[in-house]
């Protein structure tokens, strides 16, 4: 029997993160360039959507750029930022295709303009979507994030709009990028590296996480169910104790 048919349905997690991981070394175990193993990642980002979309998941993060990733070599940095143009023209029809809406989170306004004005696009015709929502981190740092998020209340506080005891979690919910989402339930990551990496900080409070040694151009619809089914088996007890929550 297929892992998939072991899932249950019924408890599936309504947010899936994913750190994908793994480009650079697939490309160098087959002796290609690291540009080899970002496009055949692209793969991987199919998979992955199609898997969720699949299953009935509503939300789908996942992290393609950090703020940190604008350190690497520029040639690299133009081969990622090409990639994405020609990965939105090429898969917009997957994505009308299984009713997938796209989003974005990140200081994307430092994208190059091509890439800007490709996601528009993109977004707006995926707009009234609804079986899932895919969100590209792009140019996304968790610590950036919630700086915006201070400057945000910060000045507004300054203009007597809240007042400082008004500031609770859920004010601060509505000020990250991820404002209309649910915090992360399963947080997945490739490659065998075991860190956060500056992704979702905030939104991954409570997360469980999974580490798998699959690069992330090797990812298939398995690797997803083998995550899902692992995560259904734990018992998530927000601070209770087992008994309570039973
Ligand atoms: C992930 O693969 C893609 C991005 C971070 C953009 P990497 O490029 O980090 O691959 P490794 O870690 O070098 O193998
Ligand atoms: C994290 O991967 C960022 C993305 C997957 C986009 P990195 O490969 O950049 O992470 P570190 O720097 O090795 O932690
Ligand atoms: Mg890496």
């Amino acid at each position: 029997m297929e892992i998939i048919e072991h899932i249950d349905r019924n408890k599936l997690p309504q947010h899936v993160a994913i750190i994908m991981d793994g480009n650079g070394r697939w490309a160098k175990k087959q002796g290609l360039f690291r540009a080899a193993g970002h496009k055949k990642g692209t793969q991987g980002v199919k998979q992955a959507v199609e898997g969720c979309a699949e299953l009935g998941i509503p939300y789908l993060t996942l992290y393609a750029f950090s703020t940190e990733n604008w350190n690497r070599p520029k040639k690299e940095i133009d081969i990622l930022m090409n990639l994405l143009v020609s990965s939105l023209k090429k898969e917009l029809k997957t994505l009308q295709e299984n009713d997938v809406a796209l989003h974005t989170i990140g200081n994307t306004d430092t994208l190059p303009k091509k890439a800007q004005k490709e996601l528009k696009e993109v977004i707006e015709k995926t707009k009234t979507n609804k079986r899932l929502r895919v969100t590209l981190a792009l140019s996304y740092g968790g610590r950036e994030e919630i700086l915006k998020t201070l400057q945000e209340i910060s000045i507004k506080v300054k203009n007597n709009i809240i007042s400082p005891s008004e500031i609770d979690e859920s004010l601060i919910n509505r000020h990250l990028y991820t404002h209309d989402m649910p915090d992360v339930d399963l947080l997945i990551r490739t490659s065998g590296e075991q860190r956060v990496s500056n992704f979702l900080l905030w939104q991954i409070a409570y997360a469980e996480f999974y580490f798998t040694s699959v690069l992330w151009p090797d990812f298939k619809k398995e690797h997803l169910h083998d995550a899902i089914y692992n995560y259904q088996k734990r018992e998530r007890r927000f601070g209770k104790t087992s008994e309570q929550i039973k």
